[in-house]
C-alpha cells in the first residue's frame, strides 16, 4: 500500500519493549483458570506494517500470543480472548485486515476473536469494550497515537477501575507545551479538568518542563485509579525520543514491565530512562562510585545508590521501605535491586544498620553515617 511510513528508531525501540511485555502479559492473564475473559485493545492500530516490511503492533501482539511457548496452557478460545484494533483511516484499516488474514488466516477461524474496527480511539474504545463484554475481566489498553495523547482521562479512569486492567499511553516530545497555548481544552480532557494542570513555567529548561508535564500525566494516571504509574523516555541512538506511561494496579504488572525493560536488547545504544530522575540523580551520585577505571563490575548504578541514599533522610527507614520505594516510585529499579545497593553503601561505610549484625531482613533499620 502507498501510505506506509518508515519505522522510526523510537517506535522500533518501543516495539521491543511491548513484545517483551506481551510475552509476560499473555500467560500471566491467561494461565489463571478463574479469568473468564481477557481483552487487548490497540486504539491507534496503524496499518500493521512499515514501509520496509517491519511488523506493526497489531501483528506482533497477535503473533506473540499465537506462537507463545505457553500457548497449550493458555486455554485460548474465541469467547475468552479478544483483540480489538481501532484505526481511523479506512485504507490503513483495510490494509491491516488484509495483512492479518494473509499472515494468520481467516479471522473468523482463529482460536481467538480479532476485531479490526474503523473508528476513533477517543470515541469508540469504551463502546467497543461494552460491546465485547470486556468489563469485569482484565483489559490491556494501548494508546499509541502519533505524538498526540488523545485519550480522555475518563476513559483511562474507566479502564483503571476495571479488575487487573492496565493502560499504556505514548506521546512525542513537546506535545503538552504546544497544546497549553493552542488547545488548552484538550489538556482539560486529558488531565480530567482545568484544575489538574497549569501552564509551564517559562524559566524552566525544556527538559525540566517535560519532566513536569510527565509528572502531571503520571499523577493523572494515578488519579484515574492506577496504584502504580511508570514513566519512560525511550531514547533511540538516533532520532527523536518518545515518552511512554504505563499504569497498573498490581505489583506483578510493575515487575513484569520492569523485567521487560531489562531484557530488551539495548546493544545498539538505545536506552529507557526514567525522565523524572535519571539525569539529575546520576550526576548527583557520581561521587558515590569509584572512577570508571577502579569500578568493579558489581558496583550498583549511581542512580540506584542515589535513591537509597536519599531515603536515609528519613529516620527509621527500613529495608522494606527501600524496596517499596523502588517498586512504586522508580521506572527502572526492582525489589531485587534494593539489597545489593544497601550492602554496597554499608560496605562503603556510608550507611549503618540496626541491628548491626545478622541477616538483612525487611525490618532492618538503616541510617546515614554522618
Ligand atoms: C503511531 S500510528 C500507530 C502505530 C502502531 N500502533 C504501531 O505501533 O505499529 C497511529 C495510527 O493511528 C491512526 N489514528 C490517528 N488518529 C486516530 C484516532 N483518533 N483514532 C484511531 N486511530 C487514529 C493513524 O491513522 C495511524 O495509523
Amino acid at each position: 500500500m502507498g501510505g506506509l511510513w518508515a519505522l522510526e528508531p523510537a517506535t522500533e525501540a518501543k516495539h521491543r519493549l511491548y513484545k517483551r511485555y506481551l510475552d509476560a502479559w499473555w500467560p500471566i492473564m491467561l494461565q489463571r483458570a478463574h479469568v473468564s475473559r481477557v481483552t487487548y485493545v490497540d486504539a491507534f492500530a496503524g496499518p500493521g506494517e512499515y514501509v520496509d516490511g517491519q511488523e506493526g503492533s497489531p501483528i506482533f501482539a497477535l503473533d506473540r500470543l499465537l506462537s507463545h511457548v505457553a500457548r497449550p496452557r493458555m486455554n485460548l478460545t474465541r469467547q475468552r480472548v479478544t483483540l480489538i484494533f481501532i484505526e481511523e483511516n479506512q485504507k490503513r484499516r483495510d490494509h491491516l485486515e488484509a495483512l492479518l488474514e494473509k499472515r494468520f488466516g481467516a479471522l473468523d477461524e482463529l482460536p481467538v476473536t480479532v476485531r479490526v474496527e474503523k473508528g476513533r480511539a477517543e470515541r469508540d474504545t469504551l463502546p467497543l469494550l461494552d460491546e465485547t463484554n470486556a468489563w469485569g475481566s482484565p483489559i490491556l489498553a494501548v494508546f499509541d497515537s502519533w505524538g498526540n495523547v488523545g485519550v480522555p482521562w475518563v476513559d483511562l479512569r474507566k479502564i483503571a477501575s476495571n479488575p487487573s486492567s492496565e493502560n499504556i499511553v505514548t506521546f512525542g516530545p513537546n506535545w503538552f507545551s504546544r497544546r497549553e497555548n493552542q488547545e488548552p481544552e484538550k489538556l482539560d480532557l486529558i488531565f480530567g479538568g482545568p484544575q489538574y494542570w497549569q501552564p509551564s513555567n517559562d524559566d524552566l529548561t525544556s527538559t525540566d518542563r517535560w519532566r513536569e508535564w510527565l509528572e502531571t500525566y503520571r499523577g493523572a494516571l494515578k488519579r484515574a485509579g492506577h496504584e502504580y504509574a511508570l514513566t519512560f523516555q525511550v531514547m533511540p541512538r538516533t532520532g527523536q525520543p518518545l515518552y511512554l506511561v504505563y499504569g497498573t494496579g498490581h505489583p506483578s504488572g510493575v515487575k513484569a514491565f520492569k523485567d521487560a525493560m531489562w531484557k530488551v536488547d539495548v546493544s545498539d545504544g538505545m536506552r529507557f530512562n526514567d525522565p523524572r530522575t535519571t539525569a539529575g540523580k546520576q550526576a548527583a551520585m557520581a561521587d558515590l562510585q569509584p572512577s570508571l577505571f577502579d569500578a568493579p563490575d558489581d558496583v550498583p548504578d549511581p542512580e540506584l545508590l542515589g535513591f537509597v541514599d536519599d531515603l536515609m533522610d528519613k529516620p527509621g527507614t527500613s529495608v522494606q521501605d527501600v524496596c517499596d520505594f523502588l517498586i512504586r516510585e522508580t521506572s527502572r529499579w526492582r525489589e531485587t535491586d534494593a539489597r545489593p545497593a544497601i550492602r554496597h553503601l554499608l560496605e562503603e561505610g556510608r550507611i549503618a544498620r540496626n541491628p548491626a549484625k545478622g541477616h538483612l531482613t525487611s525490618t532492618t533499620r538503616l541510617r546515614r553515617v554522618t
